[in-house]
């Protein structure tokens, strides 16, 4: 499958790098060019173990390819993951700057469908805004038609411990809306996580709130919908 990741930092080269491990064909995009060049020289910017090793042999199998290229970044992957930094602001809560604008990219670019991943640590109702900042840049090109989907896919990676806790998840988190653009992402991400759900599901689906919910909070039972 082709993939995005927006953001080669921890968690989106790690998740890059655990995808293209699997088979995907994934775009890793960066605005930091000084990080792009040394990631395309197999130099990762902090140890991990396993990490270097996953990127260096996809890099060169050419699974994984880094650059900051936007409007190739939004050509290429079907799945767009958005996997930047969001720091707390000055009243302590998550700023969302460089999100919405990953977002703004996306619906610049976008030429044909997209589904919208957010791994990013982000308050309940990021997905709201981020599907607003795709909308409003679409409408821009006078593109209002064109559809997209925006899931939420919190990352709960330990670090040292980050490229098993993706390739062997306790939990895969999913926050999908039910409505048709929703259901065929569910089965776009419910195809993409497939190798790593072979011997038991790990994916808890649920809609786009609650996933969010679940990346500032531990997962409650009564969110804990039965794997289907
Ligand atoms: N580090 C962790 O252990 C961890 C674990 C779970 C969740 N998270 C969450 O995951 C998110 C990412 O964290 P991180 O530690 O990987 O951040 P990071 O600072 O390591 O990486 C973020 C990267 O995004 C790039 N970037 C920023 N805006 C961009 C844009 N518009 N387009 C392309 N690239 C852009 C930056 O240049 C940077 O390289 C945060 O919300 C964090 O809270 C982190």
């Amino acid at each position: 499958m082709k993939i995005t990741v927006i953001g080669s930092g921890y968690v989106g080269l790690v998740t890059a790098a655990c995808l293209a491990e699997v088979g995907n064909d994934v775009f890793c995009l960066d605005l930091d060019a000084r990080k792009v060049a040394s990631l395309r020289e197999g130099q990762v910017p902090f140890h991990e173990p396993g990490l270097a090793d996953l990127v260096v042999r996809n890099h060169g199998a050419g699974r994984l390819r880094f650059s900051t290229d936007v409007a190739a970044s939004v050509a290429h992957g079907e799945v767009q993951f958005i996997a930047v930094h969001t720091p707390p602001g000055e009243d302590g809560a998550a700023d969302l700057q460089h999100v919405l604008a990953a977002a703004e990219n996306i619906g610049r670019h976008m030429d044909g469908f997209r589904v919208v991943v957010n791994k990013s640590t982000v308050p309940v109702g990021t997905a709201g805004k981020v599907r607003q900042a795709i909308r409003r840049t679409l409408a821009e090109r006078g593109l209002e038609d064109l559809e997209f989907a925006v899931l939420s896919n919190p990352e709960f990676l330990k670090e040292g411990a980050a490229v098993d806790d993706f390739m062997r998840p306790d939990r895969i988190v999913l926050g999908c809306e039910g409505d048709m653009l929703g259901r065929h992402a569910k089965s776009v991400m419910r195809m993409l996580y497939a190798p790593f759900n072979r011997h038991h599901e790990r994916t808890f689906y649920m809609d786009v709130r609650s996933a969010e919910f679940t990346s500032t909070q531990p997962i409650p039972c009564w969110l804990r919908v039965s794997p289907s």
